[in-house]
């Protein structure tokens, strides 16, 4: 479980109507959702919007999510998705390759379905790996299908690649067999799936459970980006102040260990002196990220705040002074 997000119930499917359970979680706190909702819906505007607008609340504002679905009802959704604030980054088009032809030959086979990606807020930073996206180019496949609309995890491994990172916990309000699980756990991200059928619920954990998550490693899954991963030396943060020589760090969220960072943008832990890196490996054996394990106090958020949340503001920083001026 990651960290910073204790109370979310992770890797779980959650079985109701996504209108009512998603209530129950706190706002702001998912980085991705991934809608493939029903058609047919008595009353399908009203429910759209009271689905959409669950998702929302959750949704942190620096989170984008995802619709799929087919001329009768993406038409809907996205003038919905637009009276309710969220802001169009694309729509994607999903050309199938085995589409159901059209038999009687009265109009043209529908081939396509449509994703809309859109972002909570116009103009908040979110995630978009396009260096990973770049990687990505072969069709996408249909494999056998235990549900009459599942997804291919052609379609949703690229759409996780694209919009989110390792770590990242992604919604899905309408799980079905649990595409999206299953592939969030192949790629090291957390899902929470909420369905209303029990039938699919005990498919999806099963389907989700057989895949086999390798040990996590950096390289592997992450494609750098060379803008946003500039190198920011845990140094940096004391120089510019934004930690004090002295001050103290927690390791996790919720411990009660602490370090204290010294001068020279080292730490110091029981009177060892190390790196952020080196010092968590002493006391978390096996690989340790030290941005994401070590956290301060955030006085203005009341709360402890990972110290790679510092780090992001310096890279936003630097960003801001290297992006080329604008022409005239
Ligand atoms: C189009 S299917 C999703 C298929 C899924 N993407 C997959 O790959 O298996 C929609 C699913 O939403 C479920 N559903 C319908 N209304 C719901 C609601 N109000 N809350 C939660 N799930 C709902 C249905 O039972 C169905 O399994």
């Amino acid at each position: 479980m990651s960290k910073d997000t204790p109370s979310l119930p992770l890797d779980q499917v959650l079985i109701g109507d996504c209108r009512q359970v998603l209530q129950e979680l706190p706002e702001d706190s998912v980085d991705l959702v991934f809608a493939d909702p029903p058609y047919s819906f008595a009353q399908y505007d009203q429910f759209t919007r009271e689905w959409l607008t669950a998702c929302r609340r959750v949704l942190k504002p620096t989170g984008t999510l995802w619709v799929i679905g087919s001329y009768h009802n993406i038409y809907r959704v996205g003038k919905i998705l637009q009276d309710l604030g969220f802001w169009f980054l694309n729509d994607v088009v999903w050309v199938k390759a085995n589409p159901m032809p059209n038999f009687r030959g009265v109009r043209y086979t529908n081939a396509h379905e449509t994703l809309l990606w859109m972002q909570k807020k116009k103009g908040a930073r979110y995630t978009f790996n396009y260096h990973a996206m770049k990687g990505l180019n072969d069709d996408l496949q249909m494999r056998e299908k235990a549900h009459p609309t599942q997804k291919p995890e052609a379609l949703l491994y690229r759409v996780i690649m694209s919009s989110s990172n390792p770590e990242d916990v992604i919604l899905d309000p309408f799980f079905g067999t649990g595409t999206t699980g299953a592939v969030a756990r192949k790629l090291h991200r957390h899902f929470i799936g909420v369905e209303i059928d029990k039938k699919y619920v005990e498919l999806a954990m099963k389907r989700v459970n057989q895949v086999v998550q390798l040990e996590f490693d950096p390289p592997i899954y992450v494609t750098p980006n060379p803008r946003r991963q500039k190198r920011v030396p845990f140094g940096n943060l004391v120089e510019n102040g934004m930690l004090e020589p002295g001050q103290l760090l927690y390791f996790g969220a919720d411990g009660t260990l602490t370090a204290k960072v010294l001068a020279d943008g080292k730490l110091s832990f029981n009177g060892q002196r190390g790196s952020i890196h080196q010092l968590a490996k002493t006391i978390h054996d096996g690989p340790s990220n030290g941005w994401k394990v070590w956290y301060y106090w955030d006085e203005k958020e009341k709360q402890r705040q990972p110290i790679d949340h510092l780090r992001e503001l310096v890279r936003e920083e630097l960003s801001k002074q290297t992006k080329p001026a604008k022409k005239g």
